[in-house]
């Protein structure tokens, strides 16, 4: 059997991913970013929006004020973008870059939720991602994305090859009920603590490996002054920022980094 990777959520993983999302807190997601949404929200943009549940989440809110409003979803993966078009046909599902994505109109609220940003292949895509961001925002919108805060202790320990090889990541049921894990071989490198980890599907009972393309997803780390030296370049204000979904204060030992701005 000739076999490919996949990079990032596509072809067999995309059914999975909702499935697959165990470990993020989904009400605080959709809790969050739908309470972003102001009686002056009148059109939304989601960049890297995966199959849509934050998008349709948010689009129902700003909906609830303005029945008509506009919504855009935007993801490089193909399959994805099927799924979020079956979720919901009344949202704009469009397949594209978010370094040069397919927009012409200015949104009132534009986010990028679940660490996308980290997903960019380097310094020069994330610093094209949110220039056109901000080229998206209509007069007075609001930007939001959330991404990880850089666990250097985790980090560390990985790139030290600390990681047990094949370790279960995830487990969950597919449509029919049949628990699935996923076994992931981790490398994070020791200069730059970027993490890439490549998946490979398996039945949980028999631990065999199923005839899924392994996947390989790569995180680069943003610190703080990164993004802050990123976005003064791009235009962009911080307005708000917090260590997690919940809402709870930034730390320098927060989960995640979640920041809301507006333009500089
Ligand atoms: C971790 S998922 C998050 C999906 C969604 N925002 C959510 O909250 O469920 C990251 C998504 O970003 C997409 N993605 C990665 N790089 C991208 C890029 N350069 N442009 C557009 N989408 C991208 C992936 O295909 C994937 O659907």
């Amino acid at each position: 059997m000739q076999e490919t990777t996949v990079t990032s959520w596509d072809q067999g993983w995309a059914p999975l991913y909702d499935a697959a999302d165990t470990m993020r807190m989904m009400q605080d997601y959709l809790d969050f970013y739908a309470g972003l949404v102001t009686p002056g929200t009148a059109s939304l943009l989601d960049l890297g929006c995966g199959t849509g549940s934050v998008t349709v989440a948010v689009a129902e809110a700003m909906r609830a004020h303005h029945p008509d409003a506009p919504a855009l979803g935007i993801d490089l993966a193909p399959a994805m973008i099927d799924i979020a078009a079956a979720r919901d046909g009344s949202i704009g599902w469009a397949v594209g870059d978010i370094c040069d994505p397919p927009v012409t109109d200015r949104y009132d609220l534009v986010i990028c939720c679940f660490h996308t940003l980290q997903l960019l292949p380097d310094d020069a895509a994330l610093g094209q991602a949110l220039a056109a961001a901000r080229r998206a925002m209509a007069p007075g919108a609001r930007l939001a994305f959330d991404i990880y805060q850089p666990n250097l202790d985790f980090l560390k320990m990985a790139a030290a090859g600390g990681l047990e090889p094949g370790r279960i990541v995830r487990r969950f049921p597919d449509r029919t009920g049949r628990e699935l894990i996923v076994r992931e071989e981790a490398v994070c490198d020791p200069d730059t603590l970027t993490y890439s980890g490549t998946w490979f599907l398996h039945d949980a009972e028999t631990d065999a490996r199923l005839p899924v393309d392994p996947m390989v997803q790569t995180l680069r780390q943003i610190y703080p002054e990164d993004l802050a030296r990123h976005m003064a370049a791009t235009g962009l204000a911080m307005v708000e920022r917090y260590g997690d979904l919940d809402g709870s204060n930034f730390t320098p030992d927060s989960k995640r980094q979640v920041v809301i701005c507006a333009p500089a």
